[in-house]
Formats: structure tokens, sequence, C-alpha cells
């Protein structure tokens, strides 16, 4: 079950060349099939045709696809347990695929870059809810900072080039993600993902007992990838600022009633237990959105609505 995407400003993308990197993700399809519900010609982009880490890859995409606008949501990204193993790589290789799909981009003439980035920015110690303005007040830290610092980076990248040569651009940092098409495996699910196979093996199973870790209390944000399809697609017609931007729902739900709200969508009934002597993570997370609304965005899709939705995609297209 996926939702019908709306045309967004067809008079700007109607016909409009664009390209999205990471294409073949998770994020990135979503987008491109709302941009191209827009009107928009996609070339939607995945590693296999381009790999964004080798310069004569990044310069051979532009000379075939002639992009007027960019979306780069092409990222080295996981779980904790793949943040854990990679710090090195996953720096290297996201400061790398932007740098050179900047670069290349301005030698191109493209007009506009969309650069997707993430609340993974942030340093813990940001004040709530989290606003655009604290993202340099500490370094990021936990298991996702090599990846924050080198989005990070990036933002300074955008407005560098903006400044320098011109290059129209918008930072888009989003909140943790979930929606059909997510990833459910352990290795590279998320918490909502992950809570969504356990839920859904636990009713196959009979199981009458779901132990999750920590206390449940910690609250998290989430937003459906296509909510996220939406601010980008607005971002990219009606927004020209490269100072990076929240995109979120501003809405904290604990661990706990996401667990309950997952396992009502699931018709788990059995019992649902906390194993305490595991660790929390940070106490809370939630962003305040009010600088998206400037091109026109805030969240729609209702929790409860998103989170049956993937339940329902996970057990058509993964659980069999
Ligand atoms: N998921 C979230 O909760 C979340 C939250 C905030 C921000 N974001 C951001 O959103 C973006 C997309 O995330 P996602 O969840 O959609 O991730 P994903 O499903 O893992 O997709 C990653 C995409 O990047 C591509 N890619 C990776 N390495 C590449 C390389 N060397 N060359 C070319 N393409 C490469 C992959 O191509 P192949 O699959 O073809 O290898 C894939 O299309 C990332 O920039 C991430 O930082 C995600």
């Amino acid at each position: 079950m996926t939702r019908q995407l709306q045309p967004i400003d067809p008079d700007f993308y109607g016909g409009r060349k664009v390209v999205v990197t990471g294409g073949t993700g998770f994020l990135g399809a979503r987008t491109a099939s709302q941009l191209e519900a827009s009107g928009a010609v996609v070339a939607a982009i995945g590693s296999k045709a381009f790999d964004l880490t080798e310069q004569v890859d990044v310069r051979r995409l532009y000379e075939q696809h002639e992009p007027s606008l960019v979306v780069h949501a092409a990222g080295a990204i996981g779980g904790i347990g793949a943040n854990v193993a990679n710090p090195g790589r996953f720096i290297y290789a996201n400061a790398l695929m932007g740098l050179l799909m900047l670069e290349e981009a301005r030698l191109a003439g493209v007009e506009k870059f969309v650069l997707i980035s993430t609340t993974c920015t942030y340093p813990n110690s940001a004040p709530l809810p989290m606003r655009e303005e604290s993202l340099w007040d500490g370094k990021p830290a936990g298991a996702t900072g090599p990846y924050g610092i080198a989005k990070r980076m990036l933002h300074e990248a955008s407005i560098g080039y903006e400044s320098q040569y011109g290059i129209d651009s918008a930072t888009l940092m989003l909140s943790n993600l979930y929606g059909p098409g997510d990833h459910f495996d352990e290795e590279t699910s998320h918490v909502l993902a992950a809570l969504v196979r356990r839920f859904v093996e636990a009713v196959a199973n009979g199981a009458e007992t779901v132990t999750n870790w920590g206390t449940g209390s910690p609250t998290r944000e989430f937003l459906h990838v296509d909510d996220a399809a939406r601010a980008i697609a607005l971002a990219g017609s009606r927004h020209n600022d490269p100072a990076p931007v929240n995109v979120g729902t501003g809405i904290e739900t604990s661990i706990k009633e996401l667990a309950e709200l997952i396992a009502d969508a699931a018709g788990y009934t059995g019992a649902i237990e906390w194993d305490t002597s595991k660790p929390d993570g940070q106490a809370r997370r939630y962003l305040d959105v009010e600088k998206a609304r400037a091109f026109g965005f805030a969240a729609e899709v209702p929790l409860a609505e998103g989170i049956a939705e993937t339940v329902a995609w996970y057990r058509e297209h993964v659980a069999g």
C-alpha cells in the first residue's frame, strides 16, 4: 500500500531534467517518484551506474544526464552497528561524494543543488526543540558522529559554492525516516523498522512476549518518507538558500508509545517488556520545524497511519 503522490509546482518541474542520486535507495526512489509526479524528467541514479566516490563517474553522470537540478540523496548510511563499524568509511564516502557532486555540478553549469542532510549533524547538547542555530554548538556525538560531521562539512560546501560560484542550493536536515520501502534487516534498520519486523515476526510465531532494549522512555521524531519527498520537491522549486533547514514533524514520540502503535498495527496482543539493563541512548530528541514553513512544508502523515502502511508493506514485500 503506497499513497498517491500529488504534483508539486508543475510549472517549475514540467520537462525539467533532474538527477536524483541515491535514486535506488529508500528516500531517493520515493523522491524520484514525487518529482516525476510533478512533471520532471528524472534520472534516479544508483551506485552500480555511477560510483559517486569516483570523479570520472560523477563527470560522466553530468555529461550523460545534463540536469538543471540535482537532488543529492546518495549517502553511505546504516544503523548503529554499521556506523560503529565504519567511522572512517562513512566520513570519506559522504564527504567525497558530496564534494565531487558539487564541484562537477558547477563545472557542468547546474542551476540548483539540493543537499540531503540529517539531524545526526546536531550535537547531543542542542537544546530542545533542536534549532538550526545550535548546529555548531558542539560536536555531533555518538556512533553517527563521523557521518554527521561529513554532512555538516557539506552544508558549508554548499554555502561556499553558492557564494563563490552562484549555484543556488537548499540543504535539508531530515529527521528519522520511515515508511514503505524502508530497510528492515538487522544490520541496516533503524528503530521503527526494527520494531515493525519484531512485532510482525512475533505475530507470525505466536510469541507471547516481546522484549525491547532500554526503558522505552527516550523520545524521538519520525518523518514519513512521503513527507520527506514532498519537502525535497518544495525546496527544489521554492527555496534558494544554502543555510541548513530542519525537516521533520516537530512531534516527539517515546519508544514505548512507538512500540505500542506498531504492536497494534501488527495485531500483536501479547506482553511488551523492557530490558532496562540495556542502554537507552539520548533521552529526548525533536526538532523545531518553523523554518521549513517558509517554502510551504509541514509534515502531514499521521504516525499511526504511516505505521499501518509500513506494516502492510513489510508483510507484502519482505515477510512474504
Ligand atoms: N533513512 C533515514 O532515516 C535518513 C534520515 C536522515 C537523512 N537521511 C539521508 O537521506 C539520504 C538517503 O538515505 P536512505 O535512507 O534512502 O539510504 P539508502 O536506502 O541506504 O540509500 C542510499 C543510496 O545511496 C547510494 N549510494 C551509496 N554509496 C554510493 C556510491 N558510492 N555511489 C553512488 N551511489 C551511492 C545507494 O546506491 P545503491 O543502493 O545502488 O548502492 C542508494 O541509492 C542519505 O543522504 C541520508 O543521509 C536518511
